[in-house]
């Protein structure tokens, strides 16, 4: 049976597929068989083999094979995807992301999941991620930005984890810059909410070279110990 790891984040756009992709790598450079599985994806779909922007991005970064990069849903609109899937007319199946999910650590070594934004995003009216992860019974690492807003949206979410009894393996903040808020922010966000800072990723004007080494920013150990 492998291991899981569900990948959330503060927000939208905070950088999940580009960690994990970088993780992916890197658990593969440490000789572990890993699958890519973003349930979900809405918007901006891509022809061909791959319809996911977010697996295309992680086949990018990776020298993953496409047979590894899962997706069960993907929807035309750019949206939450309770509405998303409503616009194409379509019911995510809940019970259809659980089955993958345990056919596919069956299967692999380490399982990374990809949620869709954050915690709160609703899958259908009256199911949001965070339900999702407690059904699924998996950690949670949390990607969020490591500039101003992040002590509050990033303790936010570990709270939402912590009250449903999520355990937590740790929290990564991307598009690191430095400077005095952004040093001071892995301090504060640790002492807040008692939870690790494992990794700390620069911003990076070539993404794939983040890929290249990522266990300089990320303590992969930890996540494999997890
Ligand atoms: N460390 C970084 N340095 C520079 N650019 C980054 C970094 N991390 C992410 N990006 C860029 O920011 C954008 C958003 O990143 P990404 O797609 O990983 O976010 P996301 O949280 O997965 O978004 P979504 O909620 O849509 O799935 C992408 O264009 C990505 O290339
Ligand atoms: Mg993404």
């Amino acid at each position: 049976m492998g291991k899981c790891i569900f990948v959330t984040g503060t927000d939208t756009d905070v950088g999940k597929t580009v960690i994990v992709a970088c993780l992916a790598s890197a658990l593969m450079r440490a000789g572990k068989k890993v699958a890519v599985y973003k349930p979900i994806q809405c918007g901006d779909l891509l022809k061909g083999n791959i319809k996911s922007p977010d697996l295309a991005l992680v086949k990018e970064l990776t020298n993953i094979p496409d047979r590894d990069l899962v997706n069960d849903f993907s929807f035309q609109l750019a949206a939450s995807p309770h509405l998303a899937a409503e616009h194409d007319k379509v019911k995510v199946d809940i019970q259809t992301i659980k089955d993958h999910t345990k056919s596919l650590l069956n299967a692999y070594d380490i399982v990374l999941i990809e949620g869709a934004g954050g915690l709160i995003v609703p899958l259908t009216r009256t199911y949001t991620v965070l339900n999702l992860i407690e059904d699924l019974s998996v950690p949670v690492l949390i990607v969020s930005r490591a500039s101003l807003g992040t002590i509050n949206h990033t303790s936010l979410t570990v709270n939402a984890l912590k009250s449903h009894n999520i355990p937590i393996i740790g929290i990564i903040l991307n598009y690191f810059e430095g400077g005095i808020i952004e040093e001071d922010n892995k301090k504060i966000i640790n002492t807040l909410n008692n939870i690790p800072v494992i990794g700390i990723v620069p911003f990076s004007k070539n993404i794939k070279n983040l890929a290249k080494d990522f266990e300089k920013y990320v303590d992969i150990e930890k996540i494999l110990q997890s």
